[in-house]
């Protein structure tokens, strides 16, 4: 199989990490004789710098052309200053808006070598942590009028939530669909009790629930969700919700998996040209020590396989690579136990040793 594949490496730790996903990803084609042509794109900071926009049209046009992308992680404290609209994260909603990829599929899995690095306690954990959160990335508060005025001297500054019904309809689908080749459970996660946007929500997941009458449909406030996934993660199988609220549910989903670097994405709309990030950012704070962790990123890639190039094969052969790399205790540091006892069966690697390594149990 031929694909051309573009890559944004991005910004920070974005050009380390995706190194470590083109590594396996070569390897993936040697072994079963694809060819995987890389496209560099510039998106974030890294194209302000250059170009004096965080993601150009013709950027944007190589994205659309291509079979996949490839994308580390944008921004930094370099560009936080400057204008929304100019910032590298309005990049990442250009190339999210204009590859109208509004689904985004961010899993929480627990690794069962990883299971003592959750900060959850052990018998919660024990219990089982298999979600997946389906986002919606391309409406809401993201992307309604952001305005910011001055009125009789006081400064004032507004986000529009504003969702139409398609736009939920379609998502819910998603939902919907991903929980029928689950465990059948779909949670939607609104904030009915407030919010007219989320009212509509309720309303249209449940038009559309007449469709799925063997999915369990129930919904949730987010906050109630935020505590949920805290006391009992067990209990979820699909959660869709909107863009802001999977934002952060999201992240803190990923946090009691142990850490926020072992956690893929797909971004899909109707087609099969997607986009594939790890869901952690940039982390400038580390940028350039070769510590980060590239799994998430080594594992975007493994679903960009399954999702955009049904190579299912494939994607499960980098899996389980990871898996046999976490088996024979290679740790980043992030996920590197605290307890000394642990620590002894661990080794500490680098974040292109772990690309080395994964690479090397793919034989
Ligand atoms: C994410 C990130 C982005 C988002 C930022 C970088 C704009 O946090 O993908 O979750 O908020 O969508
Ligand atoms: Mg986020």
């Amino acid at each position: 199989m031929n694909k051309n594949i573009a890559v944004i490496k991005g910004d920070g730790i974005g050009p380390e990490i995706i190194e470590q996903a083109q590594l396996v990803l070569d390897k993936i084609a040697i072994k079963y004789g694809h060819r995987f042509n890389y496209t560099d794109v510039d998106m974030g900071g890294v194209a302000i710098d250059k170009w004096g926009e965080p993601l150009p049209d013709n950027m944007l046009d190589l994205c659309i052309k291509s079979d996949s992308v490839l994308l580390g992680a944008v921004g930094g404290n370099k560009w936080n200053t400057l204008p929304g609209h100019m910032r590298p994260e309005k990049g990442l909603l250009k190339l999210r808006a204009g590859m109208e990829a509004y689904s985004n599929n961010r899993p929480a899995k627990i690794w069962k070598q990883l299971a003592s690095a959750s900060p959850l306690r052990k018998e919660i954990v024990e219990r089982g942590i298999d979600f997946i959160i389906v986002r919606e990335l391309t409406g809401g508060v993201y992307f309604g009028e952001h305005k910011t005025e001055t009125q009789n001297g006081i400064r004032y500054a507004s986000d529009l939530l504003i969702y139409s019904e398609k736009e939920i309809e379609r998502i819910c689908r998603i939902g919907f669909e991903t929980a029928k080749r689950r465990r059948k459970k779909l949670c939607s996660v609104e904030k009915s009790n407030v919010l007219d946007s989320s009212r509509l929500w309720k309303k249209v997941v449940h038009e559309i629930a007449e469709e799925y009458p063997d999915i369990e449909l129930t919904d949730m406030l987010v906050d109630n969700c935020a505590m949920q996934i805290v006391k009992d993660p067990s209990q979820f199988d699909v959660i869709v919700t909107e863009n802001m609220f999977g934002d952060i549910l999201s992240d803190e989903a990923s946090m009691i998996t142990g850490s926020i670097g072992m956690i893929p994405s797909s971004s899909l709309g109707n087609g099969t040209n997607g986009v594939y990030e790890p869901i952690h950012g940039s982390a400038p704070d580390i940028a350039g020590m070769d510590i980060a962790n590239p799994i998430g990123t080594i594992l975007s890639a493994a679903m960009m396989l399954k999702y955009s190039f049904g190579l299912e094969e494939e994607a499960e052969c980098i899996e389980k690579a990871v898996s046999d790399y976490l088996d024979a205790g290679y740790r980043t540091a992030d996920i590197m136990p605290h307890h000394e006892n642990e620590k002894k069966s661990c080794t500490l690697v680098s974040c292109s040793k772990c690309g080395t390594l994964i690479s090397e149990f793919i034989v």
